[in-house]
């Protein structure tokens, strides 16, 4: 898929003011860092797309983006922040499981996971979550090119064995870089080839 246009549409913690047109959607979600803003500007040849939704001093939680004027990117917060109170993670949580419930054109998640670390906790339950509710979700490896490819390789091998002990199979997974645009084409297939299955 080539993108043509990628715009900012609204950034808000209502899921009741998402946009309302019958667009599919394709949500990225992750820890803080992972590397999901440089991961949406790499995707849609922006500079600073997900930027721009960043106004300090306000916690803006859900942002959508329109690309290509047919399908919604969001881009979630960040969950299991370290530094907030447990008020402020339960009121996030409250907000991510809203969105995962309400909006009805989800077509896909995309969780990030950074693929130098070992399999954390946080982000397998939030898998869990997700399979819980029906939410289809893909993975994406980010940063590989802080690795060399056969520890890439290795540690995409060691999470897959740690998903298969919850899941029957390992969920379709991708491996990036922002940096060298490592699977840039390989996620934006795969969101056209959904979108060209939604075409009525
Ligand atoms: P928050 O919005 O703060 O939660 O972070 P984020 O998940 O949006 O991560 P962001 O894209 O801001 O990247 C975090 C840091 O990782 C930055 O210093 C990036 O330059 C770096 N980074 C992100 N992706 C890559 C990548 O593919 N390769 C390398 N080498 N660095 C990356
Ligand atoms: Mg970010």
């Amino acid at each position: 898929m080539k993108i043509n246009t990628a715009k900012f549409v609204i950034s808000n913690t209502d899921v009741k003011k998402c946009p309302q047109e019958k667009l599919p959607e394709y949500a990225f979600i992750g820890r803080s860092n992972v590397g999901k803003s440089s991961l949406i500007n790499m995707l849609t040849n922006h500079g600073s797309l997900a930027k721009i939704s960043n106004k300090p001093g306000k916690t803006q939680l859900i942002n959508h983006f329109i690309i290509n004027n047919n399908w919604f990117l969001v881009d979630l917060p960040g969950y299991g922040y370290a530094k907030v109170s447990k008020k402020q993670r339960s009121k996030f949580q409250d907000i991510i499981f809203d969105y995962f419930n309400k909006r009805l054109h989800l077509v896909n998640t995309f969780v990030l996971i950074d693929v130098r670390h070992e399999p954390q906790k946080i982000d397998l339950e939030f898998m869990q979550f997700l399979g819980e509710n029906g939410i289809p979700f893909s993975i994406i490896f980010t940063k590989a090119d802080k690795l060399a490819k056969t520890k890439v390789v290795k540690n995409v091998k060691n999470y897959t064995n740690e998903m298969l002990k919850i899941w029957e199979t390992m969920p379709k997974y991708f491996i990036s870089s922002s940096v060298d645009k490592t699977g840039k084409k390989e996620i934006l297939d795969y969101i056209s080839e959904i979108n060209q299955t939604l075409i009525k």
